[in-house]
């Protein structure tokens, strides 16, 4: 299955990904963790990206476009997969239709921006693995600590209010309209994403059986 998770900044894509992963065997793409991965390693794509992703702005569509390409032709990619965080444009949406990628359901996930603020500004990430945590709903097993290998949990440096709040017109102005575009094709699914971890996947199973 080709799985496509719309949603806002701090929706809880990645969580539900990992879900989705889980259940159904298939692997999640992430252009931002592919970008973080690159700038981490001091890439030119990553150093490039850098100073639009510390904005809360989006990299240009012909980069995260070439970077979709390149993975979508891995292997682990034959029997579906998840994208999480693309496509973000129309455009984007667009040259994934003109890749030939058929796509068989669209997840949007819906949460208030006044509840975003919130997640984000709990949310730690595992500075070597990108695990992903949260102060009060989903806390490490030790403090500051990664559950899985022991890395130190840090604040990724576009969850600052100001930032988040930038990100969050740009979901409003350019990735919104991609609930329209796949509307259109039906294959949009709107999940309600506010309640607490569990409900929203219990949501999005529903969807991906229906
Ligand atoms: P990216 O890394 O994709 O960030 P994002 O879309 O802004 O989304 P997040 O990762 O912040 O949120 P999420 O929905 O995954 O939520 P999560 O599950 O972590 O992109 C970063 C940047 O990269 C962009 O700004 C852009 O610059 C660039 N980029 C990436 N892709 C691009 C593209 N296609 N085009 C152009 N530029 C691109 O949850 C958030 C927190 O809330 C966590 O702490 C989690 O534990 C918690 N949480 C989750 N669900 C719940 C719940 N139900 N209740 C309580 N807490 C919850
Ligand atoms: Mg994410």
């Amino acid at each position: 299955m080709n799985i496509i998770l719309l949603g806002a900044p701090g929706a809880g894509k990645g969580t539900q990904a990992e879900k989705i992963c889980e259940r159904l065997s298939i692997p999640t793409i992430s252009t931002g963790n592919i970008i973080r991965e690159a700038l981490k390693s001091g890439t030119e794509m990553g150093l490039k990206a850098k100073s639009f992703m510390d904005a809360g702005q989006l990299v240009p569509d012909e980069v995260v476009i070439g970077i979709i390409k390149e993975r979508l032709a891995n292997d682990d990619c034959k029997n579906g997969f998840i994208l999480d965080g693309f496509p973000r444009t129309i455009p984007q949406a667009e040259a994934l239709d003109n890749m030939g990628v058929v796509i068989d359901k669209v997840i949007d996930i819906e949460v208030p921006d006044e509840r975003i603020i919130g997640r984000m500004s709990g949310r730690r990430v595992c500075e070597s693995c990108g695990a992903s945590y949260h102060l009060e709903y989903k806390k490490p097993e030790v403090d500051g600590v990664c559950n899985a290998c022991a890395g130190a949990l840090v604040q990724r440096k576009d969850d600052h209010p100001d930032t988040v709040k930038a990100r969050l017109d740009v979901y409003h102005k350019e990735t919104e309209p991609l609930k329209e575009y796949y509307a259109k094709q039906n294959k949009l699914a709107i999940v309600e994403g506010q309640e607490e971890i569990a409900d929203t996947t219990a949501l999005v199973f529903a969807q991906l059986e229906a």
